[in-house]
């Protein structure tokens, strides 16, 4: 009697998880970091697009809140490792999607879908090479962010009748200025160490030039060099000029603080520009203007959000869907104005955007590109991950030897 009971109710037990698992699986999962002011709204008007395309397929947002996948990443890695992946997740192009998931044999190749939707020419080549690995190509990019910005209080500037710093040289000329009115130079917020790395980054750019930025991620420049030392104690001069309370500010309170007149400059990709303009009704180039970071006129530090199928799921159709409306130039104008980056297309409609994203997808055509480390494209999540901790150390101790010492050990990283 008991076994028949263990037996009978175990059936049951089999029977409520498989609907279950039915249920999970046929739902689309959408799975990203896009949640709450600067991030959701333009994964929300992509939703709703989809949603009206395909009223009898149901959709789940997924995403986990964090910058720049701060928790998100972590959620992904133990979903994939336990053999359950979402339908279709947000990743950056370059080493955090082939280095990981591509080079584990976790994605499907989609080159059949960019045959069918004849995205072979619509899509910057440069583009297509991060998002293939071995001639497949394995995700399908939404955006194009920008990197290197320096947002800055225009009326702060005007006031002070000061001009938005391009150089290194000039920056540290407009900081003393701003010093001496008592106005916070730069806002940083480092609550999610990530940030303090994306301002590292647009300093080695700036510092070694595109070139050189390039060599240090295929191991040709070492992190020894005195180029690099020479960026970390420009690092450390700008962050001698950043609010005192930066540690416990996320991205969007730092930016809050230029939108507000309580800081002058930030250095933040162009997410910021979506949260200036859809969040805080903030209007370009009046309330806000824009700049390459110091030395870095000419380069541009590319960040591409993509979505790919992984392996094994049961909606592959549904989510070949979601990724054919996210690689369209419909989706792609219904996401990025929002976004704040530039279509992926290059045929989307540039009416649809301000004079930021005008002048952006222009600068992208003519500009040297460069890959992001904090974002993913550079390097693999393993070297990431302990640069991070790395800058986060430095940002609080200031040690320019011990930080170099720790770039050093984590480059062996990038040769796994
Ligand atoms: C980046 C991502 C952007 C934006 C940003 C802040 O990694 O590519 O789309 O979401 O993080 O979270």
């Amino acid at each position: 009697m008991l076994s028949f009971l263990l037996v009978f109710s175990s059936a049951l037990i089999g029977c409520n998880s498989s609907s279950g698992q039915d249920a999970k699986e046929t739902k689309l999962e959408i799975f990203s970091w896009w949640t709450g002011a600067g991030e959701e709204a333009g994964l929300n008007a992509l939703l709703d697009l989809f949603k009206k395309k395909y009223p009898d397929i149901e959709v789940e947002n997924a995403a986990v809140a964090g910058g720049a996948g701060t928790n998100a990443k972590a959620v992904l890695a133990s979903r994939m490792q336990g053999n359950d992946p979402p339908s279709t997740f947000q990743v950056h192009g370059g080493a955090e999607l082939n280095d990981s998931w591509v080079a584990a044999g976790k994605m499907e190749p989609l080159n059949d879908l960019y045959e069918k939707e004849g995205w072979n020419d619509k899509f910057p080549k440069e583009l297509i090479e991060l998002v293939s690995k071995d001639g497949k190509i394995y995700s399908v990019p939404v955006n194009i962010h920008r990197g290197n910005v320096l947002w800055y209080n225009k009326k702060i500037f005007d006031q002070n009748g000061l001009q938005p710093p391009k150089t290194f040289e000039e920056f540290f000329k407009v900081a003393e200025a701003l010093k001496a009115k008592g106005i916070t130079p730069l806002a940083l917020g480092d609550k999610e160490p990530w940030t303090a790395t994306h301002l590292f980054e647009t300093v080695l750019l700036g510092s070694l030039g595109p070139e050189d930025y390039k060599k240090l991620w295929t191991g040709e420049l070492a992190f020894d060099d005195p180029k690099v030392k020479g960026a970390v104690e420009t690092l450390k001069k700008m962050l001698s000029y950043a609010n005192k309370d930066h540690s416990s500010r996320n991205w969007q309170d730092a930016s809050q603080l230029v939108a507000k007149g309580e800081a002058a400059m930030n250095v933040m990709g162009d997410w910021a520009k979506g949260y200036f303009t859809n969040d805080l009704k903030l209007k370009v180039n009046q309330d806000f203007g824009w700049v390459p970071t110091p030395g870095t006129e000419g380069s541009f530090m590319v960040i591409t959000d993509t979505f790919g199928l992984p392996k094994g799921v049961k909606n592959a159709e549904d989510v070949k869907k979601f990724l054919s409306l996210l690689g369209s130039v419909e989706g792609q104008d219904a996401f990025n104005p929002l976004k704040g980056s530039i279509p992926a297309r290059t045929d989307a409609d540039s009416s649809k955007y301000d004079e930021y994203g005008k002048q952006t997808m222009q600068e992208f055509k003519e500009a040297k590109l460069t890959p992001s480390l904090a974002h993913g494209s550079a390097a693999p999540e393993g070297f990431v991950t302990k640069v991070n901790q790395a800058v986060n150390i430095f940002v609080t101790q200031q040690n320019v030897d011990q930080f170099i010492d720790s770039l050093k050990a984590a480059s062996s990283e990038l040769k796994k």
